[in-house]
């Protein structure tokens, strides 16, 4: 089986890379840097610059599924133009994998285009448990980026190409992400929660994140599921259980909410906004987890032995 991954060079793709060639599958994937083409042992890189409408189309030959990670980093200041980035770098990305595939002279052999998507597409909420099936009417930011990305991502099914859409959560894992940003002022003792530290964090283990996406292609799933653990925590628990694997005391009371909003304006949904999600429908479409409790998650993060 031959797999085309965009974002491969990033948190998810590259454990997903290296997974997928354990397995003995073929890899392609397309990078927006030149520079990356050959950064991949195993794999063969492809050049695409979505925001000008470029891409290899050498990067289709012999794929059966497109497993589609790319996108611009929500970390960074929210402005006019990034919020721009942050949008196109997913919708017009997605787009334009479709076109290149339209535009192959000689037909192509894609049957599943696995997406990335994100819980964001939810609105924020401190009580209700969400499930894949709720209706969505975007009233935020980062709403309507998500919904758009999973609307452009469905214009796949017309050319009869099964479209699986994983809303991910967040994704923990050693080498990136939110446990990289969280880690250092945990380690100085300093680590505290946003807001009332009430909000919903629904989470994924990145060995779990790549395993699903994994068992999606094998089970040839298709439609939405929410890519997160069957237990998520309010962030203050999350916070306690960062400084507990860490060995670190959790002393500081939640920084205001006003505060934050203060320093990053809209960007602060990031961390005060709620989020309780259900993997209720992945478990019963058989899917299971190596690490479904947070304690078990961070003490595999910071303390496995190789
Ligand atoms: N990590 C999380 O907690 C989380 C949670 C929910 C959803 N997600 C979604 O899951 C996907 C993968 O996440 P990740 O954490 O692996 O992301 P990541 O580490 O930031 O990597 C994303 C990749 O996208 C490519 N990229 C960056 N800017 C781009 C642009 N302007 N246009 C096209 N491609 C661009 C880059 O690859 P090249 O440099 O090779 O082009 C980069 O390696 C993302 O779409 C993200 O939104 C992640």
């Amino acid at each position: 089986m031959k797999l085309l991954i965009t974002g491969a060079t990033g948190l998810v793709g590259k454990e997903l890379v290296k997974r997928a060639l354990n397995q003995g599958m073929e890899i392609h994937f397309l990078t927006t840097q030149q520079s990356k083409l050959n950064s991949i042992v195993g794999a063969k890189g492809f050049y695409w610059n979505p925001s000008l409408q470029e891409i290899d189309s050498a990067c289709f030959e012999g794929v059966s599924t497109i497993v589609h990670l790319a996108g611009a980093t929500i970390s960074k200041r929210w402005t006019t133009s990034y919020k721009k980035t942050i949008l196109s770098s997913r919708v017009d990305s997605t787009q334009i994998l479709l076109v290149g595939l339209k535009t192959l002279s000689e037909g192509h052999s894609v049957t599943q285009l696995v997406s990335a998507s994100a819980i964001g597409v939810y609105p924020s909420d401190f009580d209700q448990t969400v499930e894949e099936n709720m209706p969505l009417s975007p009233s935020s930011f980062m709403e309507q980026v998500v919904t758009d990305w999973e609307q452009q991502s469905d214009s796949f099914s017309t050319m009869g190409i099964k479209v699986t859409k994983l809303r991910i959560g967040l994704v923990l894992a050693a080498d990136g992400g939110v446990v990289a940003t969280l880690k250092i002022p945990t380690m100085f003792g300093l680590g505290a929660a946003f807001g009332n530290g009430k909000q919903g964090q629904s989470w994924i283990h990145i060995t779990d994140l790549v395993s699903l996406f994994l068992f999606a292609i094998e089970k040839q799933w298709e439609g939405v599921f929410n890519a997160v653990t069957p237990n998520p925590v309010s962030q203050s628990r999350f916070i306690t259980a960062l400084a507990k694997a860490l060995h670190r005391p959790h002393i500081f009371p939640p920084l205001p909410k006003f505060l934050i909003q203060l320093l990053v304006g809209e960007m602060s949904s990031l961390v005060l906004d709620s989020h309780w999600v259900s993997s209720k429908k992945l478990v019963e479409h058989g899917f299971s987890f190596e690490f479904p409790n947070i304690n078990d998650a961070f003490e595999n993060i910071f303390h496995k032995k190789e």
